[in-house]
């Protein structure tokens, strides 16, 4: 019989130098050899990382260059099929601090996804809620529970977990577009299903949308439908309302730097306005886990620097300007992506050109993992 003190243990201790720590002496090495069989560990070798007076993330700060991702998934789409097996053609970004797992910060997962002209990716369902953020191209729908929503450039799909999606790529162009989930968060917490859906979509599925079932009933600003049915199914985790029109963000964003202009209290701060996405029938944020903004910045002005509990990451939809993450400081342009891991100070400052930027500014798309560590009460900023 294999007793426990057999089993190779994983448990490795060291005599930590500190005050009111003991002299390292033959009997301490025994008593640690002893935690060592029997799989235990002492509070005072680990506080310090444990227990550390801020926040210390083991992910890093880090930019992926979009003419670099996209290049790739271009080439992925000769090689890589999509359908049953790898569900996905879709290549997420690996944070160098996470010890090469696909995930961009501790909680959150960000992949480019990329679909070949005619091809579509098979119907499946998980409990790991998703987005959808198109930042180039259109003419691609997903179909949500046998509703068609399509996709175009500056687009936000929000999905909540457990509903059943498609992609269709109707067009002859590729289409690529960036994926955030929960999937690190989930990993976590070990808390997740899949189920696959149906193998083909029907016809009725195939029909290009103008406007889908769920923009119909609750795409009207300020408007609730009064039907207690709609209501009810509402309920259910995340926004009843699959897609966020670009001109819609674009026209909030335009309207709140006009306003500043005007003397109207509007901005997060000079030069710089922000929409965040939220659910039309509670008002909170789109997805229990992640939440996603929109920030514009005018050009020539500048973030105050931020820092907050929970990781974020951004994508540079339009524009260009200088990004700084704790340390680091790039120069970024439109597609790129990078990472803020929590606590980690994060300012921008745009250098948007008529050139290079539809509104002149740099745009920002950010989610974050902040409905979690809000409903946990571990939000903190500074
Ligand atoms: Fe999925």
């Amino acid at each position: 019989m294999t007793s426990p003190a057999d089993l190779a243990s994983p448990v490795r201790l060291r005599a930590v130098s500190a005050p009111n720590q003991p002299d390292v002496t033959p009997a301490l090495e025994e008593l640690y050899r002893g935690f060592e069989r029997e799989l235990l560990i002492p509070l005072w070798t680990e506080i310090g990382d444990l227990m550390p007076l801020h926040p210390r993330s083991k992910a890093v700060p880090h930019l992926w260059q979009w003419e670099n991702l996209l290049k790739l998934a271009a080439q992925a789409g000769e090689l890589v099929p999509v359908g049953r097996g790898g569900e996905r053609r879709a290549i997420a970004l690996a944070n160098p601090g996470l010890s090469g797992r696909p995930f961009a910060t501790p909680t959150l997962w960000a992949a480019i996804q990329y679909l070949m002209p005619g091809e579509e990716a098979p119907e499946h369902r998980h409990t790991q809620h998703a987005f959808r953020f198109v930042l180039e191209g259109e003419g691609v729908w997903t179909v949500v529970n046998g509703d068609p929503v399509a996709m175009k450039r500056g687009d936000f799909l929000p999905q909540a977990g457990w509903n059943w999606h498609a992609h269709t790529n109707a067009t002859a162009e590729p289409m690529a577009w960036i994926d955030g989930l929960d999937i690190p968060f989930q990993y976590l917490t070990e808390a997740q299903f899949f189920a696959r859906g149906r193998d083909v979509l029907s016809d009725a599925e195939r029909i290009t949308p103008d406007r889908s079932y769920s923009e119909r009933l609750w795409g009207h600003a300020g408007l609730q439908p009064v039907s207690a049915a709609a209501r009810d199914a509402a309920k259910a985790p995340g926004s009843p309302l699959l897609a966020y029109r670009w001109e819609n963000t674009d026209r909030a964003l335009a309207d709140q730097l006009a306003l500043e202009r005007a003397g109207v209290t509007s901005t997060v701060e000079p030069g710089h306005a922000a929409v965040r996405f939220s659910d039309p029938f509670t008002g909170d944020d789109v997805l229990p886990t992640i939440r996603a903004e929109v920030h514009r910045i005018a050009r020539g002005a500048e973030t105050k620097p931020a820092r907050e509990t929970g990781s974020s990451v951004y994508t540079v939809f339009d524009g260009s300007g200088t990004v700084t993450v704790g340390s680091k400081t790039w120069s970024v342009t439109r597609g790129d992506l990078f990472a803020v891991p929590s606590w980690e100070p994060f300012s921008a400052r745009s250098e948007a050109a008529g050139s290079d930027s539809d509104s002149g500014a740099l745009d920002l798309f950010r989610f974050s993992d902040s409905p979690v560590f809000e409903a946990l009460k571990l939000n903190r900023s500074a």
